[in-house]
């Protein structure tokens, strides 16, 4: 093997970043919202993955050792989702100081009103009920997401339709910084910026399935709601939640719902076989097939997908260091391209007094 700074390797691929907040197992609706565009573009970018565990903080102040938890948790999964660790850098956030150090910065490019007025985080004050007794932190997060990209000063950002407010400000605060720091025209192209700015202005990539129901049918999957189905899921797990989506159906003669129905959503999204599943729509429209037949064909293009998953978490979880050395190395790498970042966006401010390094140990 070459013998290269972790980080420091030359690459032409663009870069690409994305994460997730480790707040548990990672679901189907991970899957089709952005681990598939990953696994799709590892080749072509230089990926990295940030496990956003200070993030987690901003709703969970109190259980930081779950949150440790969750974030090896995290990494087993993409891991196991076939996230290949020699190709892509996947990392801790609370591990890289840069991302911090640039927060702060980035909190004084943004204005108040703008905050309060991301339709994501207006949402979440209200899905996960935090009335008015969310930390300070809590509104902190969405300027720590465009630190968490910009260290990076990636191309592209795939994430999940909720995400989009977040990268738009993102896509603000860098033309901001280079405007107000490296000289350029605010009213410069997207290219401009890449070429004369300290950091481009990247672009959101949103998966096949921007927004994936719960087998309730009715809220988006989601871990705290009961109904989501893991990718760490056995087979049976599978089978029993498949089986248990509310499709609404009282008898299987009654003419079927296809629209706003979880089952059919599910099939769009992983029943690789369109013929198979336009044939089987049309015959429960006309109730000809039964929800239980469906849903166990389900089950089995979903099992067909975590099967291979089930293989390399078995080994991973034989050798539960593995996964720590692979976020040892990521973080080192990460690290390298954040303090970059970090010393070129000081420099673009006339803050360069002392050059540093990161080392991790
Ligand atoms: N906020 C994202 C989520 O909850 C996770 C995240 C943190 C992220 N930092 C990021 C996603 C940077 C993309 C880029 O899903």
């Amino acid at each position: 093997m070459a013998m290269t700074e972790p980080g420091t390797e030359q690459t032409d691929r663009p870069r690409l970043l994305t994460g997730d907040t480790p707040t548990g197992r990672l679901h189907l609706g991970h899957y089709v919202g952005s681990i598939e565009n990953r696994l799709a573009q590892q080749g072509s970018h230089d990926c990295y993955f940030i496990i956003a565990n200070t993030h987690a903080l901003t709703t969970r102040a109190a259980e930081s050792h779950a949150v440790r938890d969750d974030t090896v948790s995290i990494a087993t999964d993409y891991l196991a989702a076939g996230i290949d660790p020699d190709r892509s850098t996947i990392f801790i956030q609370s591990e890289v100081p840069a991302i911090a150090e640039l927060t702060w910065f980035f909190a004084m490019l943004i204005g108040y009103g703008r905050l309060m007025r991301n339709p994501t985080v207006k949402d979440e004050i209200v899905t996960k009920e935090l009335g008015d007794s969310y930390p300070f932190g809590f509104l902190m997060y969405p300027v720590g997401q465009i630190a968490d990209i910009l260290a990076f000063r990636p191309a592209v950002v795939p994430v999940g339709e909720d995400q989009l407010p977040h990268i738009e400000m993102t896509r603000e605060v860098a033309r901001r910084f280079n405007s107000t720091y490296a000289g350029v025209d605010p009213q410069a192209g997207d290219k401009q910026h890449a070429a004369d700015g300290v950091f481009p202005v990247p672009e959101a990539v949103v998966g096949r399935v921007g927004r994936l129901i719960g087998t309730d049918g009715k809220n988006k999957m989601s871990k705290s709601l009961d109904n989501a189905i893991y990718l760490s899921d056995t087979a049976k797990q599978v089978a029993k939640k498949c089986n248990r989506i509310f499709t609404g159906r009282m008898s299987p003669t009654d003419p079927g719902k296809i629209e706003g129905n979880p089952l059919w959503d599910y099939h769009d999204a992983f029943n690789g076989d369109k013929t198979e599943v336009a044939d089987m729509k049309q015959r429960y429209r006309e109730g000809k097939i039964g929800d239980g037949d469906c849903k166990k064909r389900l089950a089995e293009v979903i099992n067909a997908l975590l099967e291979p998953m089930r293989g390399r978490r078995a080994a991973l979880e034989s050798d539960p260091d593995s996964v720590t050395r692979v976020l040892h190395t990521g973080t080192a790498r990460a690290n390298a391209v954040a303090e970059e970042t970090l010393w070129l966006a000081k420099s673009a401010m006339g803050f360069d007094f002392f050059r540093r390094q990161v080392r991790l140990s």
